[in-house]
């Protein structure tokens, strides 16, 4: 991982950025700006409480990609015992593949700061592009849960990244199956 400011990793700034890329600690007053991106990206959002209630966690890490006032992507992650879970990443309509989410990741490892931590991640297997991102940044597939998705009740696939899984194997990976 790079030392340098997530900023800097190699983010396009796109035409419709008119200044710099920040990553920085998302608060409770980016939430409108939040819930509205949510609302544009996926089928299901988050409600405002669940967002709330995420912030409010002191061991988690949620992080918010900005341009000066204006809130492109965010990325919600809570630590259960040893484990990071992604809980949450979105990037604004418009503002993707731009780097953005791969920043958002970077600065999570970064802030993490543990080469022995687990990660792990559920994502809808007919979301090929948030598949695509996690496998490139080292995250697999080891498991599904059944009819995990209320709204159409699509399985998740499992994903994890993990000391074993960046070097190709999956043994310290929690019961996994394949997939
Ligand atoms: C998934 C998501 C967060 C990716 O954000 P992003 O900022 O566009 O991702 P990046 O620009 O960092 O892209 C990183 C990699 O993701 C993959 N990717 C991103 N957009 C892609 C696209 N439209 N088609 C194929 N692959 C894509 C590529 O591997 C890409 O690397 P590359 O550009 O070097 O090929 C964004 O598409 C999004 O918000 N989607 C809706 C919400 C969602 O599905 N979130 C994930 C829930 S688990």
């Amino acid at each position: 991982m790079s030392e340098r400011p997530a900023s800097q990793q190699g983010v396009d700034p796109g035409p419709e950025r008119p200044g710099p890329v920040e990553i920085r600690r998302l608060s409770y007053p980016d939430l409108p700006q939040v819930t509205a991106i949510e609302r544009r990206v996926f089928p299901t959002p988050w409600s405002l409480a669940m967002f709330v209630l995420e912030l409010s966690k002191q061991s988690g890490i949620c992080l918010a990609a900005v341009s000066g006032e204006r809130l492109l992507g965010y990325l919600i992650c809570s630590r259960y015992d040893t484990v990071w879970h992604v809980m949450n990443v979105a990037v604004d309509a418009g503002q993707q593949r731009r780097g953005l989410a791969s920043a958002l990741l970077g600065e999570l490892y970064q802030q993490v700061g543990d080469p022995h931590a687990r990660f792990t991640l559920e994502v809808r297997p007919s979301n090929h592009v948030a598949i695509h991102l996690y496998e490139r940044d080292g995250f697999r597939a080891a498991g599904m849960r059944r009819r995990y998705y209320q709204d159409n009740g699509e399985d998740a696939l499992v994903m994890w990244r993990t000391p074993a899984t960046l070097e190709g194997s999956f043994d310290d990976v929690p019961n996994p199956r394949p997939v």
